[in-house]
């Protein structure tokens, strides 16, 4: 069974081909950054124009490089939320009416469990069940998986998601659109000197909270010399606050719900020093971690086809009405 995987929740245009028993056969993903960083940021109008212009060209070409005509689709995966409006729309008309035009089912899928089982693409899948922690840009979420759609919020962000934190910390810092990768390339010339704090650590939990640290680093920033040095010492102590706090929330729900297994997906696990602060962790705890390589970290069509296609397997589809979810609660999904 061919699933064809479409997302366009933000400001990628990704699209993913993965066949149940083969795997994943192709990807293809067009970035939206260029235009974006002009206005140092995402312009949903813009976002949603261009996905019109490019989803269609993408699919055409996805199924050219594959040799495969439309009719050996057998199932269309779409991103339905959460995200931007315009964007999940495009993404979901465009699904729906190839479905329909080619006469086989289709499956909205959660975005934030697209990336939650992106692991399950590389070549050493995690068992189920796991703690998952999902750091995106608009979500930072710990989630006791015991399948797939059956999920357990233990905690979130209260404000600010993690990537949220790095783009916006990394403005005040003078570095462009999308913060976060240039936040940690500045970081790699500093030395976390500066005394950040570790949000919300000191009591029980598992909820974070981030826009502290994007305040601490706006006055550390107002207070210092204005060097470059100085900045990229800024950059690199609020990358280790953000990376310990997450370690030690990490290894916190591991410890209360008894699980072993760690994974760790969205934009932000892509982080070098993220992920060797979380490996270190798992060392200690003798747990074992899971990550997708670095392409299937961020937003991608790969992620979608593969949550698309289990639900599919499981025999869930969708009706003919076109829904898009800006908000959308993760664990009111049903399990497969
Ligand atoms: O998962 P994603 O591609 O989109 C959402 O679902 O939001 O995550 C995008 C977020 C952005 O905030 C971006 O700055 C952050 O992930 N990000 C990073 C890195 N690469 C992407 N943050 C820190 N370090 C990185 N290397
Ligand atoms: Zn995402």
């Amino acid at each position: 069974m061919y699933v064809l995987g479409i997302e366009t929740s933000c400001d990628e245009t990704g699209l993913g081909l993965y066949h149940a028993q083969k795997g994943l056969v192709h990807h293809l993903l067009y970035s939206q950054i260029d235009m974006h960083s002009e206005y140092g940021g995402v312009v949903p109008e813009l976002a949603s124009r261009d996905h019109v212009r490019k989803l269609l060209p993408l699919v055409r070409q996805l199924l050219q490089e594959c040799q495969l005509a439309g009719s050996a689709i057998d199932g269309i995966a779409y991103t339905a939320g959460p995200g931007l409006m315009g964007a999940l729309l495009v993404g979901a008309t465009t699904a729906r009416s190839l479905a329909w035009a080619w006469q086989i089912p289709a499956i909205a899928v959660h975005h934030m469990e697209g990336h939650l089982l992106a692991p399950m693409l590389e070549a050493n899948p995690p068992p189920f069940p796991f703690v998952a922690l999902l750091i995106s840009g608009g979500h930072t979420l710990l989630v006791n998986v015991q399948g797939v759609g059956r999920y357990h919020l233990l905690g979130e962000s209260l404000d600010d998601a993690a990537g949220e934190a790095f783009d916006k910390t990394a403005k005040l810092l003078g570095l462009g659109y999308p913060g976060g990768p240039k936040l940690s390339a500045l970081a790699a010339h500093g030395k976390p000197d500066f005394k950040f704090p570790r949000p919300m650590t000191d009591r029980p939990g598992l909820d974070f909270s981030f826009s502290g640290l994007k305040t601490f680093a706006l006055n550390t920033v107002n207070a210092c010399d204005g060097s470059w040095q100085s900045h990229a010492d800024i950059a690199a102590a609020f990358q280790s606050a953000v990376a310990d706090t997450l370690a030690i929330k990490c290894k916190r729900a591991l410890e209360q719900t008894g699980l072993q297994r760690l994974v760790v997906a969205g934009g932000v696990s892509a982080n070098q020093h993220i992920r060797s602060t979380l490996a270190a962790m798992a060392d200690k705890t003798k747990a074992q971690l899971y990550f997708p390589r670095p392409e299937f970290c961020t937003d991608n069509g790969a992620m979608i086809a593969y949550a698309g296609c289990q639900r599919l397997l499981a025999g869930q589809h969708e009706g003919l009405a076109i829904a898009a979810y800006p908000r959308w609660a993760m664990d009111s999904l049903v399990g497969c």
